[in-house]
């Protein structure tokens, strides 16, 4: 048996982030979770498991699991915490009480930890703090899912709708170009808000939990479920779409496409350089001599201490196109805007779409099954390439059977090095906010 996971997940309190919730938790109070056995919907012969071959993986059967809600709303996630809780009840109350299936569900529910704590990423002050406490409260953590998100809305362009409805109704809405996007939003930080908020505050949270992260992938037994996992969500959308000096996103009109785009090749950056410490030890460890390639040995002059600490598995995952809050305030300016919404989700669906999902549950597919999988998922390609990654997307039939998508994302061949460079930004500007909060900190403790 596996021991007792503990997930956080940011944004948990409604859409995609709630699903989540759900699903980890239906999943887990499961024998044998399907989520921890993914089938690809096109097995793609370029990606290769990047860890041990000889490692004894544990069947993901779980007997507790705490799940943390990192919100910034403390209502709204008491509120979404009692529904996820009632919504596993419902759940565990189909299965019969006399079978192994439900004598497993009615145990592990008994083990179930629900939490909400304070987390509001347009706010660095409030990461570092949600850091220190998740570190005073637990020994570690299994799995860190960054899932929050936003974009500076402002109204619906409907010049552009109409043309690319007409013109090309699948793209109208997995691409649509008619969200226009205010300018220059400023987080109260001073960044930019859909930087901060997408990029940047998920970096800060990384950076805070990652020896939390560190100490499940050390204290890793055999048989285990391998290392702690961290999951950075994407989109469809992700688009360089912005200057390259304007890497807060505040002189653009797509910031959130560009968010996502930055999310993307963090997360191919840091899994690069995870992937060259592992290969790095693992010769070291297996003929005494340290030996490395060109490529590693570029990613193990950057890497930090704490990346030497212990390996962590990061992994790219979007969740497809489905009705949420995020679009609301657009949706809200229109009457019956949510209905109509819908309504053409099911119509570019049935044109063929895999993209278009109804409900956060499915939404959440590939954010569970890159937690859960065991082995776990891939999340390198083929011939050592450094600078590319697999990205799985929640994706369906017409017919509303969901899998498990997958794309490759590499830096745009324009921009090569900008992933480096960006996690430097981010680095650099982490430790200034960090120096200030840690002053602040000691300023408080000698008064
Ligand atoms: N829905 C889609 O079609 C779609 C498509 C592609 C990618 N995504 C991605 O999926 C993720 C979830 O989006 P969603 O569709 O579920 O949107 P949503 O319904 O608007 O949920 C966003 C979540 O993020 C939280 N959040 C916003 N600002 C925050 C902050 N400063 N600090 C902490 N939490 C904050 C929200 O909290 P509040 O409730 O307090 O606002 C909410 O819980 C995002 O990263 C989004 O980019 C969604």
């Amino acid at each position: 048996m596996q021991r007792r996971p503990i997930i956080v997940v940011t944004g948990a309190n409604g859409g995609v982030g709630f699903g989540i919730c759900h699903r980890l938790l239906v999943q887990l109070a499961q024998r044998n979770p399907p989520d921890a056995s993914p089938r690809l919907s096109s097995p793609d012969a370029h990606i290769t498991h990047s860890d041990s071959p000889n490692l004894k993986y544990e069947p993901a059967a779980s007997t507790g699991a705490t799940v943390i809600m990192a919100c910034r709303d403390r209502k709204r996630a008491e509120r979404a915490r009692g529904q996820l809780l009632a919504l596993l009840d419902a759940h565990i109350a189909k299965l019969d009480a006399r079978s192994a299936d439900g004598v497993h569900a009615r145990a592990f529910r008994e083990n179930v930890e629900v939490e909400v704590m304070y987390l509001d990423l347009s706010l660095i002050r409030s990461v570092l703090e949600f850091g220190t406490e998740l570190a005073q409260r637990y020994p570690y953590i299994s799995h860190l899912i960054c899932n929050a998100g936003v974009a500076a809305f402002s109204h619906l362009g409907w010049a552009r709708f109409f043309k690319q409805l007409a013109t090309a109704p699948i793209s109208s809405v997995e691409h649509p170009c008619y969200n226009i996007q205010t300018r220059g939003v400023r987080s109260k930080d001073g960044l930019g808000w859909t930087w901060q908020c997408n990029v940047f505050g998920h970096y800060v949270l990384f950076r805070t939990v990652q020896p939390l992260l560190a100490a499940y992938s050390r204290t890793g037994s055999e048989p285990s479920p391998g290392p702690a996992r961290v999951i950075w969500m994407s989109s469809i959308h992700a688009s360089p779409v912005y200057e390259k000096d304007d890497w807060q996103l505040t002189d653009t009109d797509l910031a959130y496409e560009s968010s996502k785009y930055q999310n993307d090749i963090i997360a191919l950056e840091l899994s690069s350089r995870a992937l060259a410490h592992q290969k790095y030890t693992r010769n070291a460890n297996g003929n005494g001599n340290a030996v490395v390639d060109g490529n590693d040995r570029a990613h193990q002059g950057a890497a930090s201490e704490e990346e030497a600490e212990g390996e962590v598995l990061h992994y790219l995952v979007e969740p497809g196109i489905t009705p949420t809050n995020f679009a609301a305030l657009l949706l809200d300016q229109i009457p019956f805007g949510r209905f109509f919404m819908v309504l053409l989700f099911y119509i570019v669906r049935l044109l063929g779409s895999p993209h278009v999902l109804f409900s956060a549950y499915h939404a959440a597919l590939a954010a569970v099954q890159a937690a859960l999988s065991a082995p776990p998922l891939p999340n390198t390609l083929a011939a050592q390439d450094h600078h590319a990654m697999p990205k799985y997307g929640s994706q369906t039939d017409r017919w509303g059977y969901e899998r498990l998508g997958v794309a490759e994302t590499r830096e745009s061949a324009k921009r090569e090095g900008e992933g480096r460079a960006l996690l430097q930004r981010c680095e650099d500007l982490y430790r200034t906010f960090l120096a200030e909060y840690q002053a602040g900190a000691e300023g408080e403790g000698s008064r």
